[in-house]
């Protein structure tokens, strides 16, 4: 472990003490959750010395202890985005620091782009895989055979079996498909979606993947939400913009929220 990370977790165990299972990543649109949070403690990123340094609006850069019902749970405000520097292990720290602590599952949150007529903006995906179009890793440079990490469960098919179950109890729509990762800032072409649905994707974004390779890497379990924001490029109108991506994900919120709040009740991890 290095000092970074060893000091976080002493940090994380002395402020906030045991680890809950379940830490909850919020990516673009889903910044509501961390107002169900009760009994909420919370330590900026910046305290934090394996965290990173936050960039995009719209992310806290929070991390927020407390609980949803009865379940404890840890939130995290935001991620640093591979398209922010070109490396994809900007989450590195924070992951193995959650790891080490004791945390057991990451449950990841996005905003992404549409491929599917039926999966329109306002609908919510579970990740049932990736397709990791940048070929960047999080774990260049990494020593040893450890890196060397099965990817065929990557988004654990026992929770995503439990998710399906807690979504239809609670009567919300849950598509499932698979998300593929472009590197980003600028947002596809129409031949690169094109391409992206040849291949097997349902959806699109710029996130997420590193980081379920962090996860897989460092022990942790993982499920990911993606919640459509747009249809992706070719298949609307309208031209693609961050405003519009958040401000439907502000209309979509509700009802992610209440889907993540029961996730973090339900799941046995
Ligand atoms: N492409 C990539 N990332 C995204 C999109 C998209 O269409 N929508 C929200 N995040």
């Amino acid at each position: 472990m290095n000092d970074d990370i060893a000091a976080t977790v002493g940090l994380l165990q002395r402020r906030l003490g045991a680890p809950p299972a379940i830490a909850v990543l919020l990516g673009t649109g889903w910044a509501p959750f961390a107002e169900q949070v009760q009994d909420a403690v919370d330590l900026p990123y910046a305290e934090l010395p394996a965290f990173p340094r936050l960039g995009v609006g719209g992310h806290s850069g929070l991390v927020r202890a407390g609980r949803v019902g009865r379940a404890p749970v840890l939130v995290l405000g935001g991620r640093k985005h591979a398209y922010e520097t070109g490396e994809a292990d900007g989450m590195k720290g924070a992951v193995r620091s959650l790891a080490a602590w004791g945390v057991k599952l990451l449950l990841q949150t996005n905003a992404a782009g549409s491929l599917e007529a039926a999966m329109p903006p306002g609908s919510l995906m579970l990740v049932s895989d990736h397709l990791n179009l940048s070929q960047r890793s999080p774990l260049f440079g990494e020593p040893g055979d450890g890196r060397f990490i099965d990817m065929g469960d990557a988004y654990s098919a026992t929770l995503r079996s439990q998710a399906r179950a807690i979504a239809a109890q609670q009567g919300t729509p849950l598509h499932e498909g698979v998300y593929a990762w472009f590197l980003g800032p600028q947002f596809e072409t129409p031949a690169e979606i094109r391409m992206a649905g040849r291949l097997g994707a349902q959806a699109v974004g710029m996130s997420t993947v590193p980081e379920t390779i962090l996860a897989r890497h460092a022990g942790l379990r993982v499920l990911a939400l993606s919640l459509m924001t747009n249809m992706a490029a070719g298949l609307q109108a309208e031209a693609l913009s961050h405003a519009h991506t958040l401000a439907t994900a502000q209309a979509a919120s509700a009802r992610a929220v209440a889907l993540l709040a029961a996730l973090v009740q339900g799941l046995e991890v």
